[in-house]
């Protein structure tokens, strides 16, 4: 579904990611782990074309480089970028149909999925975004995701500042839209506990490098990597 090959990313001179090849399999959930500043959000920023690159990133072998922005979400990406990024004034609905700007498929039958998805959404449809918990507004992030029809959804630290609780209905979720609705799924996490939990395939991201890559067991057993992100 997704292919990364070789990427590397800049803002002016300065260089994020080095040679960064990855892939995600149809219907597969991976994590990209890092901690702050490890380019995470780049390599998302990258799928997206909001970045200066080289290399290839491609979604079931077309190529997206030099594609617009809008271009690449109609061809299927949907993006939850990182700390939510909603419109804080418009209403959940808006918010959510913002997502729909570009879709493909119909957009009540999406609204319908996402409010099936997050129930609080439909129950909190008029309320301003400002208003909401983190965990709430992580949920219109998701949703106005979803209302694009995506194949491939980039999650970026879906789990910030949440509860556990709170982690775990994301979870749930994520998984659903992985076993239900086929979607691809990759998220950046700093929570490795979290992104273990769900992923079956797990890249390390140090510095705007990959430095390790593996399934989430094989990579669990690793002891420098173990002390470095899950405490022990
Ligand atoms: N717009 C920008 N201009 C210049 N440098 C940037 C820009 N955005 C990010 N960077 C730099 O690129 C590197 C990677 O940043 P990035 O935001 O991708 O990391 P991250 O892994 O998402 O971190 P965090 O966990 O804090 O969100 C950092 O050194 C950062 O300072
Ligand atoms: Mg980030």
């Amino acid at each position: 579904m997704l292919e990364i090959q070789g990427l590397s990313a800049f803002y002016g001179r300065a260089q994020a990611l080095f040679d960064v090849s990855l892939r995600a399999e149809k219907g597969e959930i991976i994590a990209v782990i890092g901690a702050n500043g490890a380019g995470k959000s780049t390599l998302f920023d990258s799928v997206l074309g909001l970045t200066k690159t080289t290399g290839a990133v491609r979604l079931e072998g077309q190529d997206l480089t030099g594609q617009g922005s809008s271009e690449i979400v109609r061809r299927g990406v949907g993006y939850a970028p990182e700390r939510f990024n909603l419109f804080p004034y418009m209403t959940v609905r808006d918010n959510l149909l913002v997502g729909a700007y570009t879709a493909r498929g119909d957009i009540e039958t999406n609204l319908e999925m996402v409010h099936a998805l997050f129930p609080r959404l439909a129950e909190r449809a008029g309320q301003e975004t400002s208003t909401q918990s983190g965990g709430e507004r992580q949920m219109v992030s998701l949703g106005r995701a979803l209302m694009g029809s995506p194949r491939l959804l980039l999650v970026d630290e879906p789990t910030i500042g949440l509860a556990p609780k709170v982690c775990d209905e994301i979870a749930v979720v994520l998984r659903r839209l992985r076993d239900e609705f086929g979607l691809t799924v990759v998220i950046a996490e700093q929570n490795a506990n979290f992104a273990l939990s769900l992923a079956s395939r797990v890249y390390v991201l140090e510095s705007g490098r990959i430095t390790a890559e593996g399934t989430a067991e094989s990579l669990a057993k690793d002891e420098a990597l173990a002390a470095a992100y899950f405490g022990h």
